[in-house]
């Protein structure tokens, strides 16, 4: 199967069949999710937190997200692929965010690119972006590049006034021209309103299960990362567990000399050749 076109999911979303987006910033897991099948991969800004080792997505620069996006490409060449665009790569002009979409795109050959919010700043953004070409995917909700403004990492939308005005924001977000749209944390009913009222993929992340689509971050969900599990978080491997138990049983068989084994774990010599060293050595020593 090659890899899907908006045309595809726009055909999913027809026919009620649910699209499946997941996170990656690498290679080797990008590669594993396009073997499990996924539709749709997202480079997160969640790099930062998830592979950097940062408190928040602040910090990620332009630079890391097209080399982790490049990665994912070259582990999933069959995927369509959306790359995050980082704090301050878009807020500060049309131009500005025009430049580094198409860098995106140019140096990493990522099919799309995210941003958050929907203001009328952050509209004429996504304007601008799908008019030169770029496919655009809209974030509302809980959008961790507003932390500040939206009072920390927390569900969105849970008085009537926030959900109407989070339903408003979705459709501003279409009319912009973005091909699609994410909404994160906020309450079921929240996202079911903005799916029914859509003419463009919904997918959620912490948003119910009326989405067309569902997104959690790889690390989440096979427990790798474990600073914070948000409330919508299944968890369908422990994997942290798995590599702390193999690491462990690696430093004590090191330690004890019980790894490597000879003649299992190492490359073998001809009899004659590992004869003729020692002999070699013997005359060298004398
Ligand atoms: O950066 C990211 O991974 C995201 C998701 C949390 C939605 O934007």
């Amino acid at each position: 199967m090659g890899k899907k076109t908006i045309n595809d999911f726009n055909n999913m979303v027809e026919t009620e069949e649910k699209i499946v987006y997941l996170t990656a910033y690498d290679y080797l897991t990008a590669k594993m999710e396009e073997k499990a099948g996924v539709d749709m991969i997202l480079v997160g800004d969640s790099l930062g937190m998830v592979s950097l080792g940062y408190d928040t997505t602040f910090p990620v620069t332009m630079d890391d997200m097209i080399r982790h996006c490049s990665a994912v490409r070259r582990g999933a060449p069959n995927t369509f692929i959306v790359g995050d665009m980082p704090y301050m790569s878009y807020q500060v002009s049309d131009e500005l965010a025009v430049a580094n979409a198409g860098r995106f795109i140019k140096e990493s050959l990522v099919d799309a690119i995210k941003l958050e919010g929907a203001g009328p700043m952050i509209a004429s953004r996504i304007k601008a972006i799908n008019e030169a070409g770029i496919l655009v995917m809209g974030h509302i909700g809980l959008t961790p590049q507003f932390m500040g403004q939206i009072g920390g990492y927390k569900a969105q939308g849970r008085s009537a006034a926030a959900a109407l005005s989070l339903v408003e924001q979705a459709k501003r977000v279409e009319e912009a021209g973005a091909f699609s749209i994410l909404v994160e944390g906020v309450p079921s009913a929240v996202g079911k309103a903005i799916t029914e009222r859509a003419d463009f993929p919904v997918l959620g992340i912490g948003a119910g299960p009326y989405t067309h689509g569902q997104l959690l971050i790889y690390a989440d969900m096979v427990g790798l990362y474990d600073n914070f599990t948000p409330k919508f978080v299944k968890k369908y491997a422990n994997v942290g567990e798995v590599l702390v138990s193999a690491f462990t049983e690696y430093v004590r068989e090191t330690r004890e000399g019980v790894f490597p084994v000879d003649g299992e774990h190492t490359y073998k010599m001809k009899d004659e050749e590992a004869a003729e060293f020692w002999s070699l050595l013997e005359k060298e020593a004398k």
